[in-house]
Formats: C-alpha cells, structure tokens, sequence
C-alpha cells in the first residue's frame, strides 16, 4: 500500500450508527483487538483492558442501558426532574458525569455542527425533542451491533492511559474497517461503569472509558453520513506575533 492509498483508506472510515444483525466470529474479534495492541503505549504499560459483549451478555446490557436512559430521558431537562433524579439516584450517572456537561463556548459549534448535520442527513428536525432522543436512543441499543467492546483504562496513569485507549481504538477500527466491519466509539455508554461491573470481572483500579459498537454495516442511511473533516490550519497552533 502506498501514502496515497493509505490516505484514502483512512477518509474512508466513517462511523456506523446501524448495524446488520450478523454475528462476528470469534476469530475476527480476536484479530482486530490485536490489530488495536499494535499502537504504541505508555512506556509499553497498555494501561487498558477490553470487555466483549455479545450474545445473551450484550442483550442483557443493552436492556440495562435503555431502562436507565428512559428513566433519564423524559425527566432531565426540568428543575423537578434533576431533583427526583438526584432524589431516587434512579439513572444517575456512576462514572464519567462529563457526558451530561454542557460543551465550553470553544467547542460548542463544533459538536452542533456534527449534530445539525447527522440530523438533517436522517432528517430529523433538530427542534423535534421526540425525534431526537429517540436517535439518541439507538447508542444503548448499540445500534444493532452484535458486538459492544467496553474500553477500560487503568486510573493511575490519567490522560495517558486514556490516550493509550484512544491510539488502540484506533488501530482496532482501522482492522475493523480492513474486514469490512463498521465501528461506533461510544460515549454515550460512558456514564454507567457498574453496567459494565455487574457482568464482567474488571481488575481493581481499571474503570470504563467508553464503548465501541461492532459488527457489519447496514445500508441504512445513517452509515451514509460523511461528518465534516478539519483540515490541518484548523488546528495547528499558530505562532506568537
Ligand atoms: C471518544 C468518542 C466518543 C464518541 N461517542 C459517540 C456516541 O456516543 N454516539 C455517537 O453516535 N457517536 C459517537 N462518536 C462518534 C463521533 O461523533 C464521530 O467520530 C465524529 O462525528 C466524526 O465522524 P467519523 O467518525 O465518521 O469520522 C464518538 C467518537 C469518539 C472518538
């Protein structure tokens, strides 16, 4: 493979937001999570475990993530709602309250840039709340994927290890994406680490970072969206004048 055809690989990866029921064998899993350990890590540590779902694991999990996320829904934005929420603990978040945050001025347009662009693709009517919560929605039903990987990092190392996730997701969606597979990182399934706790062993001092739906692309118009790439002079820090 040549730079070119290496560039075109990587512009084509797009993320799937629907998925084909097809099971993905074991054997491919296993390949593309090792595809993901050829990414460099912190002083080699790979301060980063990987829980599979599938099966009657993945169904069981994807029921707990809608239940919370209908208790959540209808409720969150009044005064009395949060109260209840916070009241009860019914839905509340159990990690990684960040996900509900309001994005800082900085980054605001940027992610209501993505949002305005994937809703006019379905056609969604960014004032039609119903219609919005219920694409929303599809992340805890992992879109239909028959495989959810939860990423975890290990607490000590901080961002690093978060970094090291990231470069391993990475490679891993590229592997994924050289078989034909489609991929969804998952932050939407960040907020309820003792889904993840409550079904599989995870080793002391490992928390949830986020999800990644896995499994083969539908035809479904969301697989078509192309969000808007950056190009480089949006990012490179200019010189002081
Ligand atoms: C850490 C991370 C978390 C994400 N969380 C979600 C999510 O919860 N739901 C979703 O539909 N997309 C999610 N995405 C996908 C991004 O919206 C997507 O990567 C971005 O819009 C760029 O599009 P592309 O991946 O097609 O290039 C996430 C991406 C990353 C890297």
């Amino acid at each position: 493979m040549d730079s070119k055809q290496l560039s075109e690989f990587l512009a084509s990866r797009h993320t799937t937001r629907d998925f084909l029921p097809k099971p993905v064998p074991e054997s491919i899993i296993d390949e593309i999570i090792n595809d993901g350990l050829t990414s460099p890590s912190w002083s080699n540590t790979r301060p980063i475990m990987v829980a599979v779902a599938t099966g009657a694991v993945r169904d069981r999990m994807s029921a707990e993530f809608m239940a919370r996320w209908e208790i959540v829904a209808p409720i969150r934005s009044s005064k009395w709602g949060q109260f209840k929420l916070l009241f009860t603990r019914r839905g509340l978040p159990t990690s990684n309250p960040l996900v509900a945050k309001p994005y800082v001025p900085a980054l605001l347009p940027r992610a209501q840039r993505v949002g305005a662009a994937l809703f006019a693709h379905l056609g969604i009517d960014r004032k039609d709340r119903v219609a919005r919560d219920t694409a929303w929605a599809r992340n805890y039903e992992f879109f239909g994927a028959p495989v959810e990987l939860f990423i975890l990092t290990h607490t000590s190392l901080g961002k690093f290890s978060a970094n090291d996730a990231g470069m391993f997701v990475m490679n891993l969606m590229l592997g994924a994406h050289a078989r034909g597979l489609g991929t969804c990182a998952q932050g939407a399934i960040s907020i309820y680490d003792d889904i993840v706790r409550a079904e599989f062993d995870v080793p002391e001092g490992y928390e949830l970072l986020y999800g990644v739906a896995l499994g083969y692309p539908s035809n479904d118009k969301a697989n078509s969206f192309a969000a808007p790439r950056f190009k480089s002079d949006e990012i490179i820090v200019p010189l002081k004048p």
